[in-house]
């Protein structure tokens, strides 16, 4: 069982693997098309949607609504979370029809509601009907796109987990998915404590022709090539690291040309949290707007010259208009005689 050669050459979606071995995460509540442009504008070269139920797709309505694509937003992979492997089929092939360049099946969210139909990383338990999924989606997408999944390194500690996970992986091998992330906490972990990356070791080593991308501890630029040479994995998954932080890419491309990564200046953060805003207004509401710019403000802020006093003054906001002010009184370039001015103002 050894998966596809790496010299056979890399489908389009994948052809950054040889120039940037890294990408944008898929986050619940954060990876919507405003964060991922913004990732892309700073050097992210492949991004993945937050886990879409394959109900919502399947429904239509919002669901279906949210998942229009941008033409900036290429090469995208769309995750897919569900548990029915027909419904998931279903659901794979409107994401083609809507344009997505990979599609991807997530069984790594360990959130707890989940486990009542069995979905996201509770698969991982029930590797039976995981590889009814993988089987049936790969028959319903045939050759019109790569197909790839996102695994946590088991569901808990137990003997039978690490087993567990090597049917799956397996099968998705067999199945011809052109790769997996793995993210090295289990299940039951959820966040706590460290990814285990000597797990990814191991399963470079064990699979040497298979694509094994990485994820779990990922927060500098640094920590991107750290991953890469103590495990050997093809690429790595960036994922809290990004949030509030898309030049974490652009560092990561400075260290691949063996330049020093440098900081953003306030006046830089000021203009890309403007950017990240009037994308956010051109793909949501008002009001959805104003709440993920709260969010992503105080997660911003952390680069802040006063990162308490920033964070503190988005925590406040109430409204677009505080958010503005925030814009103006701590980020506003004086000296360049810049006004931060809402967009549509
Ligand atoms: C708020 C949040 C939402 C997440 N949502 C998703 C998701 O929708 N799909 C996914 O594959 N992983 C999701 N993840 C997992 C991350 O992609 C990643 O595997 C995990 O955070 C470990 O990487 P890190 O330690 O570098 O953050 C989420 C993680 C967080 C913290």
């Amino acid at each position: 069982m050894t998966g596809k050669s790496p010299q056979e050459p890399l489908p389009e979606a994948f052809s950054w693997l040889q120039e940037a071995p890294f990408f944008q995460a898929g986050l619940q509540g954060y990876s919507d098309a405003a964060m991922r442009i913004i990732s892309r504008r700073h050097g992210s070269p492949y991004c993945v949607t937050e886990a879409m139920p394959d109900q919502f797709l399947n429904n239509g309505g919002k669901g279906l609504k949210d998942a229009e694509l941008d033409p900036e937003d290429h090469p995208i992979a769309g995750q897919l979370m569900g548990s029915n492997p027909a419904n998931m089929a279903k659901a794979a092939g409107i994401l083609l029809e809507l344009g997505y360049d990979v599609i991807d099946l997530n069984m790594a969210c360990p959130v707890k509601r989940l486990r009542k139909n069995i979905r996201g990383g509770h698969l991982l338990n029930r590797p039976e009907e995981a590889i009814a999924i993988l089987r049936e989606v790969r028959q319903a997408v045939g050759s019109s796109a790569p197909l790839t999944i996102k695994l946590r390194r088991g569901f808990d500690d137990e003997q039978g987990s690490e087993k567990d996970f090597l049917r799956i992986l397996e099968t998705a091998i067999e199945e011809d998915y052109f790769g997996v992330t793995v993210h090295g906490r289990t299940v039951l972990q959820k966040y706590e404590g460290p990814s285990r990356w000597s797990f990814l070791r191991k399963l470079t080593r064990s699979y040497p022709q298979y694509r094994i991308m990485g994820s779990g501890d990922i927060f500098t630029p640094e920590s991107i090539f750290e991953m890469i040479a103590e495990t050997g994995v093809a690429a790595v998954s960036v994922a809290r690291g990004a949030i509030g932080n898309p030049w974490i890419f652009h560092q990561a491309h400075l260290l691949l040309q063996g330049k020093e990564p440098r900081a953003p200046a306030v006046e830089e953060q000021g203009s890309v949290l403007r950017e990240h805003f009037e994308l956010c207004g051109r793909f949501h509401p008002e009001n959805r707007t104003r709440n993920l710019m709260r969010k992503f403000g105080i997660k911003f802020s952390r680069h802040h010259p006063e990162p308490e006093t920033a964070e503190k003054a988005f925590i406040d906001c109430r409204t677009i208009e505080d958010w503005w002010r925030v814009l103006e009184d701590l980020y506003e370039n004086t000296q360049a005689g810049h006004k931060a001015v809402p967009p549509s103002s």
